[in-house]
């Protein structure tokens, strides 16, 4: 397989992590065990990605709309992510990572809170790689939030309305410290965004693979990886100025 030429990589890739359940009902398994085969997958992903160049991975985890799944499943999923996150800090602190978590972070159970906050706090110095994950997430309580926030910054007089541009608002969302993503991947065959990154993905180019998540490997982020390397981002121009533009 050809390798993807650097100036075609994505800087930021995220991904929407679909197919656990349809993995283990083909298979004849529960569904848990699914998600169990799915945090193997976030594993070896993490490790391509960083292998592969890629600086950010983002990782849709668990969105506000998965709390009204089955309780047992909300439970394992909570008790997966906890073994998890114990099991792979030294990997995340090898591949200098820098772990940020994107959703409503409060309201995820105290364990898992204490544990993301320790381990953001030890990896906040790197600067290679940024993993931030996608926990009770979604982009329309993330827009609530940031102008919550903007609002009474503006009631207390920090913030003059009449300055508020995209970059201002930005700032504000979750990912105000993290570049847009370039490239999102969705696993499952669904062609859906799911309340997730809409704003930061206005010009992401988007990858859709049938590949069930438990499934996914290094080979199928390759694969994306050409995907992208294919496509010609316009960001609204003609394909006329996007051509000159690299010639000059
Ligand atoms: C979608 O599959 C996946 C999720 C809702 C959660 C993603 C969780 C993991 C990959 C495992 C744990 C995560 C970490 C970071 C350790 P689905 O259940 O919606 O699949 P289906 O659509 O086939 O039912």
């Amino acid at each position: 397989m050809p390798e993807t030429r650097t100036r075609d990589l994505p800087n930021h890739v995220a991904i929407i992590m679909d197919g656990n359940g349809r993995w283990a009902k083909k298979q004849g398994l529960p569904r848990l065990e699914g998600h169990r085969r799915g945090a193997d997958a976030v594993r070896r992903t993490i490790e391509a990605a960083y292998k592969a160049g890629i600086r950010c991975l983002t990782l849709y985890a668990f969105s506000v709309e998965n709390w009204n799944r089955p309780k047992d499943e909300i439970d394992g999923l909570m008790q997966l992510l906890d073994q998890f996150l114990e099991q792979n800090t030294s990997q995340i602190l090898k591949l200098e990572a820098r772990l940020r978590v994107i959703g409503r972070y409060k309201e995820l159970p105290d364990n898992i809170q204490e544990r993301l906050r320790k381990i953001e706090a030890k990896t906040a110095r790197h600067t290679k790689h940024t993993l931030a994950l996608a926990l009770n997430y979604g982009s329309r309580t993330e827009l609530v939030d940031a102008v919550a926030a903007l609002s009474r910054d503006v009631a207390s007089g920090r913030i003059d309305p009449g300055a508020i541009d995209y970059e201002r608002i930005r700032s504000y969302l979750y990912t105000g410290d993290l570049p847009d993503p370039d490239l999102v991947i969705r696993t499952s065959g669904e062609c859906r965004l799911s309340n997730f990154l809409l704003l930061q993905s206005a010009y992401a180019e988007i990858h859709i693979t049938d590949v069930l998540w438990p499934d996914f490997s290094g080979k199928h982020l390759q694969a994306a990886l050409e995907d992208y390397a294919s496509r010609e981002r316009r960001y609204g121009k003609t394909g006329e100025q996007v051509s000159l533009t690299h010639i000059q």
